[in-house]
């Protein structure tokens, strides 16, 4: 297992690892996002399996003792399964989440007391770099789930949104809405729910100009625009759903 790293913004690392077993013939990625700072952020704990190679990779950037803040889209193994052997290994790490997650499962899961990020809290990493977290309950699926945004470089760190199969090139200004309805045909991945439109809509208004995705490319152009062609999609299956 190899995990590759690809600077993605100024201070700003994609850590991917790809699984050719997952979704054959084309396989799978599961990517983690490591931005500097005086206080470094890991965005995506990574599955407990996946540790040493992630850590490896960490190490090549920064020492990972040095790890200050461990944050995630949602209450997951390949979000979050690694939290422990991150508090263990950064004794000033701190995982960092929004209020449902800590409350649901964080603070009985994780070995040292999480910080609650209410909606819209940022955290400043240092050296220019902040981070907003974003509530997007049930989107595309988790009581908890949420997105942060970092404010230097205007990236949004997706999470599951925008999920693909494939290994591409790191980087990418093509279609990623496309292979997002081809996968969620066939993963069935996200909680349908009416609520969906608005909120990827209220991400939009952050005219990102980089989407960096959990499972695919980072995306660089037109983020709002490929927020609104997500959002459409799901609402073309929400209103199929209700129609039956
Ligand atoms: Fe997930
Ligand atoms: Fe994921």
């Amino acid at each position: 297992m190899e995990t590759r790293i690809t600077e993605i913004g100024d201070g700003l690392y994609r850590l991917s690892t790809f699984v050719p077993d997952i979704a054959p013939p084309d396989g799978f990625t599961f990517n983690q996002f490591l931005i500097l700072g005086d206080e470094p952020l890991l965005f995506h704990a990574g599955l407990r399996l996946m540790f040493p190679s992630i850590r490896t990779a960490v190490a090549r950037l920064i020492p990972p003792e040095k790890l200050r803040w461990i944050a995630f889209g949602h209450y997951e193994a390949d979000e979050c399964g690694a939290m422990n052997d991150w508090l263990a290994i950064a004794p000033q790490a701190m995982v960092a989440h929004g209020r449902t997650g800590c409350y649901v499962s964080l603070n009985d899961m994780a070995d040292r007391s999480p910080r609650i990020l209410e909606d819209g809290e940022t955290i400043d990493l240092g050296k220019g770099r902040r981070v907003r977290y974003l509530d997007t309950p049930h989107i595309p699926h988790g009581w908890d789930a949420g997105v942060l945004y970092e404010e230097a470089s205007g990236t949004l760190l997706c999470g599951d949104l925008f999920t693909q199969i494939g290994d591409r090139a790191a980087l990418t200004d093509r279609d990623i809405v496309g292979p997002a309805i081809d996968a969620e045909d066939m993963f069935r991945f996200s909680s349908l729910n009416p609520g969906m439109g608005k909120t990827i809509r209220r991400l939009a208004e952050l005219a990102p100009r980089s989407l960096a995705l959990m499972h695919g490319p980072t995306f660089t152009g037109d983020g709002a625009a490929a927020l609104h062609g997500l959002a459409d999609d799901y609402d073309r299956r929400i209103r199929a759903a209700m129609s039956q």
